[in-house]
């Protein structure tokens, strides 16, 4: 490649509006105590997307690549787009199946999906490379999704799109080769259209192209699906998501491993205040004490399942047997909370509460049913929750990946634990939200069959 990467500058918005405060931890509680009342003034300074690591950032935040202004647009309800994700996962997709076109593997409707990403990184597609920023996922998608011109209609968004015919290594999928995965494609290339109302509102075409990640990662003949829609999608901020599912077609498995190295690795940064996460391929894996063991399930051949074996609130195991706490987790970046067995959920919630009984009670907020109101305390102090997982890695979030503060970023305000029963259709599954998740280091080591945790790696 003659020119390299041009190095954009990613923004992180050190200082955020929020209460300065002082964290630590001591016999199984994380204290939170207020320090100052100064609203520090928000600055974005550039952070080196460095060779191995891609800046992630919040969908809500500033700063990110995908942004722009009115980025607080989505802030809707959590619980509301969970439930919908947890549908589409693990529900009937009748109504997609109805639709027209989902892509294979898991049944998620095309229209619905490039946009809808919390987190985004920056990546280059085709040559010369052109830089978008995506969403990237773990579960559901089945394929990479890219916005492509030409687009019909005036609100295109041009400056958010691939263009095909400036790109010197793309490549049409002939329709009927063993790499496109349509049966019901007709023409030349590899292609599935969605009409609405008799009229095509989109195609969706399966190319290969070279993906370029960062300086030292390239994958060529990377196969993903160009969208061209009809008129724009008002959240037209991302071009589209990055597969790092289990598909052989994903990111995460064309990343070229050597035996020291794990396949991707990803720190979701906290939203609120500002941060800026990482993920990176391929790189040197980490020295990690224990992992959890990666499981298969034969329904959702492509998702990331781990085997929950315990659930602690202060270092104290809930009083749940053994038996019928243990189960497959899922570890999710597009389901906001964690949603466990209802027998395990009413324990972890029945102890956490008998840490908290000197906090104000607040109402429920949606599904959150066990909230507090720390207005005007001058310190907080929340039990730590532990998962642990068969292989003995444990996840143990920090207070504001426990709890979720309406007025985020304030801990003084409304919390509420972060964590609720799953709904029926997905009995039988626990899902690990990305809140929980957030600030620790996810490592995916996939030659070894396995995930571990670094806490605090992206604060
Ligand atoms: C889909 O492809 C057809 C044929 O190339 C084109 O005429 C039509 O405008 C495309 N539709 C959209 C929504 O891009
Ligand atoms: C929280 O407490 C403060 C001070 O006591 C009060 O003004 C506020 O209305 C309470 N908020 C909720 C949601 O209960």
């Amino acid at each position: 490649m003659a020119s390299g990467i041009p190095s954009l500058l990613f923004c992180l918005l050190l200082a955020a509006p929020h209460l300065g405060s002082s964290y630590h931890t001591n016999g199984g509680k994380h204290f939170v105590v207020r320090s100052s009342d100064s609203r520090s003034p928000s600055t974005c300074s550039p952070v080196p997307g460095d060779g191995g690591r891609l800046p992630v950032m919040h969908r809500l935040s500033p700063c990110a690549p995908a942004s722009g202004a009115g980025a607080g647009s989505g802030q809707s309800m959590p619980s509301i787009s969970d439930a919908l994700r947890l549908r589409a996962l693990f529900g009937d997709s009748g109504d997609y199946k109805k639709s027209g076109v989902t892509i294979p593997s898991i049944g998620t409707p095309l229209q619905s999906l490039p946009g809808a990403s919390e987190y985004h990184v920056t990546v280059g597609y085709g040559t010369p490379v052109q830089r978008l920023a995506v969403g990237f996922d773990t579960a559901t998608v089945g394929a990479t999704l890219l916005r492509c011109e030409p687009c019909a209609g005036s609100r295109c968004g041009k400056k958010h799109l691939f263009d095909p015919s400036r790109s010197s290594s793309l490549a049409q999928i002939p329709c009927g080769s063993r790499n496109c995965p349509l049966s019901d494609c007709s023409g030349p290339s590899c292609t599935a259209t969605l009409k609405k109302k008799g009229a095509v509102v989109l195609n969706a075409t399966f190319v290969t192209d070279t993906l370029t990640v960062s300086r030292s990662v390239a994958v060529d003949d990377f196969r993903f699906v160009c969208l061209e829609t009809r008129g724009a999608s008002t959240e037209g901020r991302s071009s589209g998501v990055l597969d790092l599912s289990r598909d052989p077609h994903s990111l995460a498995s064309r990343v070229v491993l050597s035996p020291d190295t794990v396949a991707f690795s990803y720190c979701l940064p906290s939203a609120f205040p500002y941060s800026a996460g990482f993920l990176s391929f391929g790189a040197t894996r980490p020295n990690i004490v224990s992992y959890a063991t990666l499981k298969s399930k034969a329904s959702h051949p492509n998702l990331y399942f781990l085997r929950l074996v315990g659930v602690s609130v202060g270092a104290v195991d809930i009083p749940v047997p053994p038996q019928a706490l243990a189960g497959d987790a899922l570890m999710e970046l597009h389901t906001t909370f964690t949603y466990l067995q209802p027998k395990v959920y009413a324990a972890l919630r029945d102890q956490f509460r008998g840490w908290m009984g000197q906090y104000p009670v607040a109402p429920p907020y949606g599904e959150l049913d066990t909230c507090y109101n720390f207005t005007g305390q001058s310190s907080v102090g929340v039990p730590a929750v532990e998962l642990t997982f068969e292989g003995g890695a444990g996840l143990e979030p920090g207070v504001q990946q426990t709890m979720y503060f309406k007025d985020r970023g304030n801990i003084f305000s409304v919390g509420c634990l972060a964590f609720a029963p799953v709904p029926p259709h997905a009995r039988g599954i626990t899902v690990i939200g990305s809140l929980a998740q957030a600030t620790t280091e996810v490592v995916y080591d996939l030659r070894g069959g396995k995930v571990g945790f670094v806490t605090k790696s992206c604060l």
